[in-house]
Formats: C-alpha cells, structure tokens, sequence
C-alpha cells in the first residue's frame, strides 16, 4: 500500500526549479547578502527550500516565488535567506589560526590589557559558533584572569538559525573531537560525562556576544578589533562583495590588528599596501 508521505515525496522528488524562479531566488539572495549562487544551482535550492514550499503548501518554485515577494511574507522571505546560506563549520577548522593567535596575538594581548587597553575580537560570519568558541576557550585556557582585563569578542552571522545554535552553545559531544585536548578538557569542564550535548562552560560564553549582522548592511560595530576571523564566508561572494567586505574588515582593525581568512580566499590587490601576510592566509595591518 502507498502512503500518502510516499505520493507526497515522490511528487516532490519530480519537483524542479524552473530557470526564471532560479534567477528570481538568486537575485534577490545576491541583493539581500552579496552571495553569488552559481547558474547552475538549481538542484540546491531544491533541496535547501522544498521544506519551505511543503510548509507553505505551494506546490511550484513559481508561486513560491511570488510568495516571497510579497511585503507582508518578508519573515519567509528571512527563511529562506537562512536556508540557502552554507553554514558548514567545526571546532578548531584551520587550526594555525588558533597556533598563530597563541602563538603571536596572545602575548600582545595579554600586555596591552595590563596597559588598560580595550581588547576586541570578532568572528565575522560566525555561523552556528564552533570558531568563535574555539576563539574564547583557548583564549581562557592561555590567559586565565582573563576576565580581568577589557576582554570581548564579538561573533556575528545572517542566518536565524546558525545564531540560535551559537547563542545556545551547546554542541554534541563528538563535535569537540577536532579541538586540543587541554583546550577540550576546558571546554568540557562543567559537563556531565553522561550528557551527549555539551554546553560551553559559563566563563567562555561570558567572553562572547553573539549578534545579527550582514555585510551587505550598515555595520553596527564598535572597533578597532585586535583580530578578526573572516573565513569562508568571501568565498561564496562575487569579486566586487569580497572587496567591500574587506575593506570593511580591515577599516575596523587597530594598528596591527590581525585579520584571519579562509584556506581559499584571497584579500583584493587593493589591500596589499594596508596588510602584510604574516602566516597562512593570515595577515597584520600595517
Ligand atoms: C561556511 S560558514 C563559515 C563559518 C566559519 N567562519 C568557518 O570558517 O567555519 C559562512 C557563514 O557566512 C554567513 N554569511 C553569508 N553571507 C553573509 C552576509 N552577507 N553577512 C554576514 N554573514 C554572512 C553564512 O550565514 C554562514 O554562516
């Protein structure tokens, strides 16, 4: 016998994205957050909205289209911007950042706070919190009395969902596999060892604030930064984004300040005279 789930996932396996619903959907993705999605994508925004279109009981990417052009549908509108944005991240993901923050940052921080300085930090496009509470747990572990000092860091991010998940910090124990074991053993500290989900313990989660920002927006933050992660996020933007965002990220550095960016980004050529690269894909303002 065929259930009625089954007529249902069938009819939606058949479902395509028509070319005009593509470019409607890409367009308005490009406009509200500078991500470029590639022409040929459509299977991707299948798979990423067909929940949306079941939800709303639309039965063609057309009328979804018109659905979300509406005024008065804008918070499906914000749903579907967070279901296309890609939110893959892990704990610890392109460790020599962490080795060179230790290793270079650290020290300087540590002195410029015992000269009343104001440290800031920042996670830009922090997705659902794995970098920025790799960022705040090694920065406790080397630096105890941290709290002491002028200390912040600041992860920001689009997508509703990937800021809930980072705003709760709680993450499946086998998550923090990929992080240090001294680092861990923090980051495990007030958990119970028969708990599967993992909460970040309450002195990391007082170093950070989680916040909504675009890039593609005014930006409502209060530098310099000392540091900012920037990675993987440039990647999914077209060239003239890339360079607005940073230069944006770099306007908001102090005097050698450090900006981290992904494995596979690369900073505009306009930018070369302001920065200097100091380690992999890692470079200090000048
Ligand atoms: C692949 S994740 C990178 C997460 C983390 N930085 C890392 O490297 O693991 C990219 C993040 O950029 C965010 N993003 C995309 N467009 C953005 C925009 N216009 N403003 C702010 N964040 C954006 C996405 O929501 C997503 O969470």
């Amino acid at each position: 016998m065929t259930s009625m789930s089954q007529v249902y996932s069938a009819a939606e396996s058949a479902l395509t994205c028509d070319d005009a619903s593509f470019r409607a959907i890409a367009d308005i993705l490009r406009r509200e957050t500078g991500i470029n999605l590639p022409a040929d994508n459509s299977s991707l925004v299948v798979s990423r909205l067909i929940k949306q279109l079941r939800r709303l009981k639309l039965s063609t990417f057309a009328e979804y289209v018109r659905w979300i052009e509406q005024s008065a549908h804008q918070d499906d509108r914000a749903i579907m911007i967070s279901s296309l944005t890609t939110n893959t991240t892990h704990f610890y993901r392109e460790g020599y950042h962490f080795d060179f923050f230790v290793r270079d940052t650290l020290p300087k921080l540590k002195k410029m706070a015992g000269q009343g300085t104001r440290i800031r930090l920042w996670s830009a496009g922090c997705s659902s919190g794995e970098e920025v509470y790799s960022l705040a747990a090694t920065l406790l572990h080397h630096w105890p009395e941290v709290a002491l000092a002028d200390v912040r860091i600041l992860a920001t991010d689009i997508s509703a969902d990937a800021l809930n998940t980072a705003k709760e910090a709680s993450y499946p124990r086998e998550k923090l596999e990929s992080v240090p074991e001294d680092v861990r053993a923090l980051m495990l500290r007030d958990a119970d060892p028969a708990d599967a989900m993992v909460t970040m313990p309450d002195a990391v989660r007082a170093l950070v604030s989680v916040r909504y920002l675009n890039f593609i927006e005014p930006w409502p933050t209060r530098g310099p930064f000392q540091a900012i992660l920037c990675r993987n996020v440039a990647i999914y933007m077209d060239d003239a984004v890339q360079e607005h965002i940073f230069t944006g990220l770099v306007d908001q550095l102090a005097p050698q300040g450090v900006l981290f960016i992904g494995h596979s980004e690369r900073l505009p050529p306009k930018l070369a005279e302001k920065m200097t690269l100091v380690d992999r894909t890692t470079f200090r303002r000048t």
